[in-house]
């Protein structure tokens, strides 16, 4: 008896019943009873308390037994489906039966389907579509990172799920190895980067027409994201939405400006709020306010923003061979652990200084190869003018400063400072650490070494 198998079936009977799929604790709940744990071991492990996990399991008995037509507890749940020998059950969500070894189970609410069931309960096809997706050649650590976001879009059945970071931090990579792992869970996986598509309804008419191909796409935006509504009810789809930051406006604060960004903040809001079985991955290299707001009004949206790569960022510079591994540790943190500004500065620094880590690191400074500068280019271009003076401020600082200090520094009024500290929070600019009691905000090196040399006072 497959588990993944017994889960969607009990999802199918509940869903069928209350319209919400099951949640994280139901899970653990029937698992545990598979496994014949007691709900004291399942509450431990679920970091719930006892009495919780006991209502939330007496009520889903409740709805399995309404479900399946018999009484059915935490005692004999596993002995009701070894007795049917349970193997298989349609999985489409909207038909009217499950197969319990050849036997049609009809939920209470359909005893009468209005039409005869097929009899054959079909297995359903995975349909992987990642032909915007870049090709990823070597993947190191991330562990935590991928078990956090295996937990949101598997166990927690999150519908909305931002992965944010800044630029060359790995979310790309770290989104399509989280394809491999998860997407047996899913009928439909589809990576789109918005770098391709104009605006949301381009994305939304490409999206309907994986679904339906013979289908006309309607004009009008709003039909044509009812219509996906329904195929992300109907089918388990992960889709992922990359470069979520391009289609928004430049020099304003970060957070959300203009007709498009509203189309997305709409989009968005609807994809959490409404009940679909779905995932919508949005990767950004800010964080989307439509989006963070969701996750703070308790719908089942979450956020990950990406750090550094840390320790396996070493696998990236043992790949360009370069020596003096003792002191990989210091260029690793120069580099604020950004897998992209580490490959290319190995690629430097094995054809420079014959790969020696010690000889390029008598310099201290990180040095900004044309790349790197390209990018940040392209990044600081999007800073409001206020925004760049806090930056500039901050640059002149090894050390992390005081908040206090720092509205000082920049001579803004109060307000107007909060507002373009927020801003570049938002940005994943400066970091922002709270130590005993006060809030101190840094750059790191690179974007202080970038800030210094852009000259602005
Ligand atoms: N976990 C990893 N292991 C090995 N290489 C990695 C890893 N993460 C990222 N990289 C490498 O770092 C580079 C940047 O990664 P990626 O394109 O995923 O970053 P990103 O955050 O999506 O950047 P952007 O915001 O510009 O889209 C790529 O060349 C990728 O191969
Ligand atoms: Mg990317």
């Amino acid at each position: 008896m497959d588990i993944t198998e017994v889960l969607k079936l009990a999802d199918e009977l509940v869903f069928t019943q209350t319209g919400n799929h099951l949640d994280y604790l139901q899970e653990a709940i029937l698992q545990g009873t598979l496994e014949g744990e007691t709900y004291a071991k399942i509450a431990e492990e679920t970091y719930a308390s006892e009495g919780h996990v006991r209502d939330v399991g007496s009520e889903l008995w409740k709805l399995l037994s309404k479900g399946l037509g018999k009484e059915v507890s935490k005692a004999n749940f596993k002995a009701i489906l070894e007795k049917a020998n349970f193997y298989n059950y349609s999985s489409a969500i909207g038909r009217d039966y499950v197969t319990v070894n050849n036997v049609h189970l009809c939920s209470e609410a359909r005893r009468s389907p209005p039409h005869p069931p097929q009899p054959q309960a079909t297995q359903t096809q995975l349909h992987l579509d990642l032909s915007n997706a870049p090709e990823i050649f070597n993947f190191y650590g991330r562990t935590e990172e991928l078990a956090t976001l295996d937990r949101a879009i598997v166990g927690d059945r999150c519908r909305l799920v931002a992965l944010l970071g800044f630029g060359g931090m790995g979310k790309t990579t770290l989104a399509l190895r989280l394809v491999e792992q998860v997407k047996n869970q899913f009928e439909y996986v589809i990576y789109r980067s918005l770098r391709f598509y104009s605006d949301l309804g381009a994305i939304a008419a490409n999206l309907l027409q994986i679904f339906s191909p013979d289908t006309e796409i309607p004009d009008r935006l709003e039909t044509q994201l009812s219509q996906l509504l329904t195929h992300l009810r109907q089918s388990r789809c992960l889709i992922i939405l990359d470069d979520l930051q391009i289609p928004f406006n430049s020099g304003k604060l970060a957070g959300g400006n203009g007709a498009i960004y509203e189309e997305y903040r709409l989009f968005f809001k609807t994809i959490a709020e409404v009940t679909h079985q779905s995932c919508i991955v949005a990767i950004a290299d800010e964080k989307p306010l439509a989006i963070t707001t969701l996750e703070k009004q308790n719908y089942p949206v979450r956020s990950l923003v990406l750090q550094g790569l840390g320790d396996a960022a070493k696998s990236i510079l043992q790949d360009q061979n370069l020596s003096d591994s003792e002191t990989w540790d210091s260029l690793i943190n120069l580099y604020h652990g950004n897998p992209l500004w580490l490959e290319i500065t190995a690629t430097s620094i094995r054809e420079l200084c014959g790969g020696r880590v010690g000889d390029f690191l008598t310099y201290k400074t990180p040095v900004l190869w044309e790349p790197l500068q390209a990018q940040l280019d392209q990044k600081f271009q999007r800073l409001t003018l206020p925004e760049k003076k806090a930056i500039a401020q901050l640059s002149t600082a090894t050390e992390p400063v005081i908040l206090m200090h720092l509205l000082q520094l920049t001579q803004l009024s109060a307000a107007e400072f909060f507002k373009v500290m927020q801003s570049l929070d938002r940005r994943l600019f400066v970091e922002i650490q709270e130590r005993e009691g006060v809030t101190q905000f840094f750059l790191n090196p690179v974007l202080r070494e970038y800030a210094k040399s852009w000259g602005l006072d």
